[in-house]
């Protein structure tokens, strides 16, 4: 049902190669037959809403309830489920009130077995790196692709590496993977530089490279956004607004939104943003220059540290799928990121700073009128603020925050208790 083909050159591959750069040096996407699939919207819609009431896996997991749109040709048996999935939609007036807009929706994929949207690609990554005969997986990672990678290959019993950048990653992020028994190289250098080196390490096909650049793991992915359309009775909002580091997920959400409206399930496309931050902004750079070039950036330190990244691996895919859904990259800083994030965390939605990225780069567009108040918008946050505690810790004990809300330390006495209560 499905192929590989090269995004710039055309060339196709079989599904079952681990090669995932075409002889052009461009990246292969998943095509699948549309019209094979071609039981029609409302068949699909159908055997969607009737998989709701799976309680057993693999079609509990809201990834795999649309097998069909995500690896047709893999059995269900090789499915490797955690299960994942099945993330809230919130809806918050006092995130509403803050970003100015009345209907806002916050996709949290935080929510998911290891804390980040990473899991939705691992399944599907893992799971097809299985059924072609992988013996060992491999990724560098700001975090949350390492804690992923490793909580699915110890679950399909696979030997897994990852090489991140030394003291770049959250400590929640660093123990993940070593708790979950993969090999952990701390390599001193930035995620571009431990991208660079895991593409060598597995140029020869004997360890399974499980970075977005394997086009398998967007697959999975692409079910943040149907998910998301199925949990809103298949309404499309005006915008989506997702944080952009490698260009992975933008690029799976914007492959989903099209192969639905191909299909006929939805009948409108969003607007897509792309959210980067303002120390590592590539694609914000590319969008205000026209796209003439490919840019690369140093990238700096920032408190989303996750989407610390100045060459990004899916760049191209992602500013194709933003262009054909009329999109635009924006740039939020630390501070703009940090009081986005408090908000949201004090309306009850506990979020990243990766994620307030995004929050601060819509509240921006509502600002300069580019979304209108009446619009409709979904933001996708990708990861647990309980994955970046010190970052929460920092803001709230510091004197910069609007929102500060540091703890404070008393004598264990019942009159300082009521003291501190009614100062
Ligand atoms: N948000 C979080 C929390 C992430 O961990 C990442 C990427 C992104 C957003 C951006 O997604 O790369 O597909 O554009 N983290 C990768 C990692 C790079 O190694 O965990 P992207």
């Amino acid at each position: 049902m499905s192929t590989l083909r090269c995004i710039a050159s055309g060339e196709t591959e079989s599904t079952t190669s681990a090669r995932f750069r075409s002889r052009a040096g461009g990246l292969f996407a998943v095509e699948h037959d549309l019209e094979a699939l071609g039981e029609g919207a409302p068949d699909l819609k159908a055997r969607f809403d009737a998989r709701l009431s799976e309680l057993s896996s693999p079609y509990s997991s809201g990834v795999w309830r649309y097998h069909e749109l995500i690896l047709p040709d893999l059995p269900r048996e090789a499915i490797v489920s955690l299960p994942e999935g099945n993330t809230p939609l919130y809806r918050r007036r006092g995130l509403e009130r803050f970003i100015g807009l009345g209907t806002l929706w916050v996709k949290h994929e935080g929510e998911n077995p290891t804390l980040s949207f990473k899991d939705r690609g691992m399944t599907a990554g893992v799971s097809w790196a299985k059924h072609v005969g992988a013996r060992r997986v491999a990724c560098a990672s700001t975090g949350d692709t390492s804690a992923a990678m490793a909580a699915y290959a110890a679950a399909a019993e696979l030997p897994a590496v990852v090489l991140l950048p030394h003291e770049k990653v959250s400590l929640e992020q660093l123990a993940q993977p070593i708790c979950y028994g993969a090999q952990v190289l701390a390599l001193e250098t930035d995620f571009d530089g431990c991208m660079g080196l895991v593409q060598e390490l597995t140029e020869s096909g004997e360890i399974y490279l499980l970075n977005s650049m394997n086009p398998f793991r967007i697959e999975g992915q692409k079910a943040i956004g149907i998910e998301l359309l199925h949990q809103l009775g298949w309404h499309v909002p005006d915008w989506m607004v997702i944080p952009v580091g490698n260009a992975g997920n933008i690029s799976a959400l914007g492959k989903a939104l099209l192969e639905l409206s191909a299909l006929g399930v939805i009948d409108k496309l969003p607007r897509l943003v792309g959210a980067q931050s303002a120390a590592a902004g590539p694609l914000v750079k590319a969008h205000t220059e026209g796209y003439l070039r490919h840019v690369r950036v140093q990238a700096q330190r920032t408190v989303a540290s996750a989407i610390r990244i100045g060459d990004p691996v899916s760049y191209d895919k992602a500013v194709s799928v933003t262009r054909e859904l009329g999109g635009l990259f924006v740039a939020a800083t630390d501070a703009e990121a940090l009081e986005a994030k408090a908000a949201a965390d004090a309306s009850g939605v506990h979020v990243c700073p990766n994620s307030g990225v995004a929050l601060a780069a819509a509240k921006q567009l509502v600002s300069d009128g580019t979304i209108k108040r009446s619009d409709s918008v979904a933001i996708i946050a990708t990861a647990h603020g309980a994955k970046f505690s010190q970052a929460a810790i920092d803001y709230h004990t510091g004197q910069a925050g609007r929102r500060r809300n540091p703890p404070r330390v008393l004598p264990a006495r019942i009159d300082a208790v009521r003291a501190a209560l009614s100062s």
